[in-house]
């Protein structure tokens, strides 16, 4: 529900509106006059704020400077008895919606505070999908299809459409991150700002400013006020990353928030409502943490109403040639490459090797192989030592496939790769190989979208 403030010092002026706006289905609080209106705004954040223009000693064009300097996306509509078309006009200029000159009926009154409250929607909304336009998140970006993957991938699903905290656990780069935005991506609040705090990456005392935000003058160096990343976050969703790392003092503030939806700015007593949702994440073990007195048991419990698990990659080995296949996807395009492969040897290391960094590390790897990989195969040179000093199981054991989970029409297109480059490219000798005619190979390469890199004459014809 959308929150205005009413500002006028002519007490049946408020009566009328906030009637008029509460029967419209608003929240409207009222402030009776400028200077009580600075107050209100920086105790709370409305969504909307309709000021009377002039007032003593503060007007209303005070209270939309400042109103603009707490929170630009808060939208402003000046009414006044003695306009003149200037003082709108200039009101426009400092960022009012629009101004209205009273008297002025009920519904063009009505009419001018929905479409401000529009507006606002329409401005937040265009921000996000721009942003999620740069960062296309979603599952598709997510690559796996071990069953540890499928079950976690549910979960995701399911969960998306709830607004429950969420508590994302694993192992370092295993993908929390990528798993917390996808599961806001999916939510009904994809359009609205995702926020990520690292909380290890905080000194405890700017820990809670910069989450809950601080009013000017509350600590030294405070010098204004500031918003916290819980406001920022407002109909969005919150990253709260490593949060075994965050500071008791916050974790006490984190779980008022979670029991009552509220937080209060550093310096003020007031508290702001505020709608996010929250998703935590951690490598560390919770309740070990617990034991350790380093984390609130209650907080910990509040965080953990969904629990997301995200298995190692040693855990699931058969994701590996898929996730290998998406890096080298994605950096064969960085690097301008054209249809690199893996050689079966150089597979093989990668499912054999433990992977303590996991997907990041696998990503890692792949990335340095193209660089180094002379020709378009990676080869087990290309790929770091500690991969090709892990001990080597036999292949018979591992019970994964040479092209691991592939299509036939996968494994064929990178064998005539792989052919074509053991020959140079001679087009001849590799049909000879495969055991086809240069002609059905000319229509392989044309239909996997491979260019020759040699043109040969026996074949122009
Ligand atoms: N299943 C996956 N499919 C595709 N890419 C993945 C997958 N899992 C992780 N990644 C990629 O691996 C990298 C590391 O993932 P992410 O940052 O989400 O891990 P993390 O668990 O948050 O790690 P850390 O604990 O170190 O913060 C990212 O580039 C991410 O896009
Ligand atoms: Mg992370």
């Amino acid at each position: 529900m959308a929150e205005i403030l009413l500002v006028d010092d002519e007490k049946s002026v408020r009566t009328t509106l906030s009637l008029m706006l509460k029967r419209s289905g608003y929240q409207v609080e009222e402030a009776v006059n400028g200077e009580e209106a600075l107050k209100m705004i920086k105790a709370h954040f409305y969504d909307l704020v309709v000021t009377d223009l002039k007032m003593e000693p503060v007007d209303g064009m005070e209270v939309l400077r400042q109103v603009k300097a707490a929170n630009k996306t808060t939208e402003i509509v000046v009414m006044t008895a003695y306009s003149t078309v200037e003082s709108g006009v200039e009101a426009m200029k400092l960022g009012a919606y629009d101004y209205i000159q009273k008297p002025f009926d009920k519904d063009e009154f009505l009419i001018l505070i929905k479409k401000a409250l529009e507006r606002k929607d329409l401005i937040s909304e265009v921000e996000h999908l721009q942003n999620e336009l740069r960062e296309k998140y979603r599952f598709e970006n997510i690559v796996g299809n071990s069953n540890a993957m499928m079950e976690v991938l549910s979960m995701v699903s399911k969960v998306a459409k709830t607004d429950s905290t969420v508590l994302i656990t694993g192992q370092s780069g295993t993908g929390k991150e990528l798993i917390a935005k996808a599961t806001h991506l999916n939510s009904r609040r994809k359009n609205r700002a995702f926020i990520t705090i690292n909380c290890g990456a905080l000194p405890e005392n700017l820990q809670e400013s910069e989450l809950f935000g601080h009013v000017r003058g509350a600590f030294t160096g405070a010098i204004k006020d500031k918003r916290g990343l819980f406001q920022e976050a407002s109909g969005g969703t919150l990253f709260l990353d490593e949060i075994g790392e965050t500071a008791l003092s916050t974790q006490v503030k984190l779980l008022r928030f979670l029991q009552d939806g509220e937080i209060r700015r550093v310096g003020e007593n007031e508290p702001v409502y505020v709608d996010v949702r929250l998703i935590a994440a951690t490598n560390k073990d919770l309740k070990k943490q617990i034991e350790e007195g380093k984390f609130r048991e209650d907080l910990y419990y509040r965080l953990n109403v969904i629990p997301i698990d995200l298995p190692a990659v040693s855990e699931r080995r058969d994701d590996i040639p898929l996730l290998a296949a998406h890096f080298l996807k994605i950096y064969a395009e960085r690097t301008k490459k054209n249809n690199p492969l893996i050689s079966p040897d150089a597979m093989k290391y990668l499912m054999d090797y433990d992977w303590p960094g996991n997907v990041r590390e696998l990503e890692n790897v792949i990335e340095r192989a193209m660089i180094l990989a002379p020709k378009n195969v990676i080869q087990p040179d290309d790929l770091p030592a500690a991969l090709l000093e892990c001990e080597r199981k036999p292949v018979t054991e591992t019970q994964t496939l040479p092209g691991g989970d592939q299509t036939l029409e996968e494994l064929e297109k990178q064998h005539i790769l792989m052919t074509l480059e053991k020959y140079d490219w001679n087009q001849k000798k590799a049909s000879d190989i495969l055991g086809i005619s240069t002609t059905t190979l000319w229509r392989k390469l044309k239909l996997y979208g491979i260019e020759p890199k040699r043109k040969e004459e026996s074949l122009v014809a």
